[in-house]
């Protein structure tokens, strides 16, 4: 082997060295990451097997609950990716698909679990419970460590509704101009803790035409 590209060429020099680590980290990532851009069961409302999911990008209701989640923190302790593992799946029921999360942006999947895992915990309890279990979650379940969260009651500003499903909407989220136009008055009179719970309750329904 010629001398010039020996390893020992490379060891000796940092410079050399650090090029040549970013080229074939850069390379690999490519390798693994771009074709997923092009895969249509991570990037259309579809399970693996091609069946269309019956996903809609969030509501303006849902959408402002969505940012008050991030605000709150609630990824802290609680996921939203139910793994295909027994234990999961009995607990939480149909694991998680990646088709589901298309519109969610970034998406909420989490890697700590003080509380149970969320995405499926739409249509599970009432709003009813969800407001009291909010507010003081010993109310409903005594054994609760979950912090309280009283101030969501509060109006949820609606200030910027449109210009996020305008951003959304350049990302792909499919809004009509009339859901967009009619954002503003569909928040009026809510509350954040409103918002929230229209959130929560919405949250793993989609895959239910495939159970
Ligand atoms: C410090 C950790 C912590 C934070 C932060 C937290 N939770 Fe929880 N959560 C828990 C724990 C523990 C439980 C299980 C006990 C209970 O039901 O209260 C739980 C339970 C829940 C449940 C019931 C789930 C089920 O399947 O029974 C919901 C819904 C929920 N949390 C929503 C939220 C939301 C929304 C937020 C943010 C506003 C949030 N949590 C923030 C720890 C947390």
């Amino acid at each position: 082997m010629s001398k010039k590209f020996s390893h020992d060429a490379i060891e000796r020099s940092v410079a050399l060295m650090i090029v040549l680590t970013l080229l074939t980290v850069s390379v690999g990532g490519l390798v693994e990451i771009v074709p997923l851009f092009y895969q249509k069961s991570l990037t259309k409302p579809i399970d693996r097997a091609g069946n269309p999911l019956d996903i809609k990008p969030y509501d303006a209701l849902q959408l402002t609950g969505r940012d008050i989640y991030v605000r709150e923190g609630c990824y802290n302790c609680h996921s939203q990716m139910i793994r295909p593992f027994r234990a999961e799946t009995e607990r939480y029921g149909h694991y998680s698909v990646a088709g589901e999360f298309i519109y969610d942006r970034p998406f909420q999947w989490g890697s700590k679990r003080t509380g149970p895992d969320l995405h499926r915990v739409g249509g599970r309890y009432s709003d009813e419970w969800h407001r009291a279990h909010l507010i003081n979650p010993r109310d409903v379940v005594p054994e609760s460590n979950m912090p309280a969260f009283p101030w969501l009651e509060r109006p949820v500003k609606a200030a910027n509704i449109q210009t996020k499903m305008q951003a959304l909407r350049a990302l792909g989220h499919p809004y009509s101009d009339e859901e967009i136009a009619a954002a503003p008055a569909s928040l009026e009179g809510k509350t954040e803790m409103d918002a929230l719970i229209a959130y929560l309750q919405g949250l793993g329904t989609a895959l239910s035409n495939f159970k």
